[in-house]
């Protein structure tokens, strides 16, 4: 048993890595991903020192968040790494670029989070990357986040994911 399951089910992501405009894309999934300050608002995840996403992060200071329904893709894109293959060819994956940065952001995604790299930390055998979102966008947003909680795909373990199925709020 892996003591990080106790924090599973996690939201799980693809991180868009490089630049549009250079045309140097990468996307990986995550979900050691977490918000670190509401006020600026900032962004943190824990990223294998070996993934490739960190080389494009470090040279481009930016990456993009993005979640998609596809736990298909997101294993994909979790299993293969962008130093042996284009990802984004490979998997037909739909790119357009961030608004305020030129991040790569999955079109089909429920939403997404473009992101200015602020500081990296680090940590056993991962790096933390802590950014600063820039700009957001959400499709199906109410007052408590997402409406539907049904197509928001977290992480259990392995190969299992889990889909919210009810929200309780306090009266
Ligand atoms: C569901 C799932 C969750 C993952 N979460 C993380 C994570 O939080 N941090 C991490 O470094 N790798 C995580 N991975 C593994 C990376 O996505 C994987 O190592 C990927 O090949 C890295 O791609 P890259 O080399 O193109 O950057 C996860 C993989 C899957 C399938």
């Amino acid at each position: 048993m892996k003591f990080y399951y106790l924090l599973h089910p996690r939201p799980v992501v693809a991180v868009g890595s490089g630049s549009i405009k250079v045309g140097e894309i990468n996307f990986a999934t995550v979900s050691w991903i977490t918000p670190v300050s509401e006020e600026p608002p900032i962004v943190g995840f824990a990223s294998y020192k070996e993934n490739y996403t960190n080389s494009l992060i470090e040279k481009y200071k930016q990456f993009s968040i993005n979640i998609i329904e596809d736990i298909n893709l997101l294993w994909k894109v979790g299993t293969t790494s962008g130093k042996e293959i284009d990802k984004v060819k490979e998997f037909g994956i739909k790119v357009i670029s961030g608004k305020k940065l030129d991040v790569p952001i999955i079109e089909d995604s429920l939403g997404f989070m473009e992101c200015k790299l602020t500081d990296s930390l680090e940590v056993g055998e991962d790096i933390f990357y802590i950014g600063e979102v820039v700009n957001w966008e959400a499709k199906g947003f109410g007052r408590y986040g997402w409406e539907d909680i049904s197509r928001v795909p977290m992480h259990k373990g392995g190969k299992a994911f889990a889909f919210a199925e009810k929200i309780k709020i306090i009266k």
